[in-house]
């Protein structure tokens, strides 16, 4: 395929063609993945629970994101490549630009930030300086304290409307792409109507402009306890490991998945 960038997602949003993103660490799934269809590869910080086993995605740093991300720049194969700004990472302003540069140097295309409407000042100095950033919403990890635990974001009407409004000032900032995490199905098909960006789901129906999962829940792998709700086994049906991604790749296009029941209601 040719290279996947900002203006083919702009266009797939336009089209009502769904977005295909991945998460993935390494060379030879950034292979796999792309050659399958995949059109984002996020390293995201999750890497910190499924990689190297911790509880949280707090303890990454962005050595690991930089390593991570020079790998599966090694094996991509023209899918766009978004890096997580890990926990703590975008503190600062400067913190922002110099480690979100590092991020870019190792080979991403785009970062991820987490966090809501404050983001915004940020966003501006990153697209002013070339960096195209995704803004993730909902349920975002690094702040799993303050949520006291992963739970859904944005069902009350007040918390739904702010989340909206969010959406909508990180786009006139300059955001390229929202990622948003665990809300309502409702929510999710209404933030990606508030906005001409793409907006990116994860538990948030089957609305959104594209789909993300992280590689190893697809996969079926766990290092213990319940898969969310709003994950499916592709390994499930499939012989192989690329079989199971371009099933995925397939069920997100002809949005066969997401399903009802990996949604959430208001
Ligand atoms: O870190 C991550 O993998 C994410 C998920 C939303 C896919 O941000």
């Amino acid at each position: 395929m040719p290279d996947v960038t900002l203006t083919t997602l702009q266009s797939l949003k336009q089209k009502g063609e769904k977005i295909v993103m991945l998460t993935c660490y390494d060379a030879i799934f950034a292979k796999t993945a792309s050659e399958a269809g995949v059109e984002m590869l996020l390293i995201g910080d999750s890497l910190g629970m499924v990689l190297q086993g911790h509880d949280s995605t707090l303890p990454v740093t962005v050595a690991d994101m930089a390593y991570h991300t020079a790998c599966v720049k090694r094996g991509n194969r023209g899918a766009m490549i978004v890096a997580d700004l890990p926990f703590m990472a975008n503190a600062t302003l400067e913190q922002t630009l110099n480690n979100s540069a590092e991020l870019m140097r190792a080979g991403a295309h785009m970062v991820k930030v987490e966090g809501a409407g404050w983001l915004a000042e940020s966003i501006r100095l990153l697209a002013e300086r070339g960096i195209p950033v995704c803004a993730h919403l909902g349920l975002t990890p690094q702040s799993v304290n303050v949520f006291g635990g992963y739970k859904v974001q944005g069902r009350q009407e007040e918390q739904a409307r702010q989340m909206i409004e969010d959406a909508r000032a990180l786009e006139a900032a300059g955001a390229a792409m929202l990622l948003l995490e665990c809300v309502p199905s409702s929510l999710g098909a209404a933030v990606s109507q508030a906005v001409r960006i793409p907006v990116i789901g994860i538990g948030a129906g089957s609305e959104t402009d594209g789909q993300v999962l992280v590689l190893h829940d697809m996969l079926g792998l766990s290092l213990g306890g319940r898969a969310p709700k709003f994950v499916k086994n592709f390994m499930a049906e499939q012989n192989d490991i690329p079989g199971a991604i371009g099933a995925y790749v397939k069920a997100v296009k002809d949005v066969s998945f997401p399903a009802a029941e990996h949604g959430f209601s208001a």
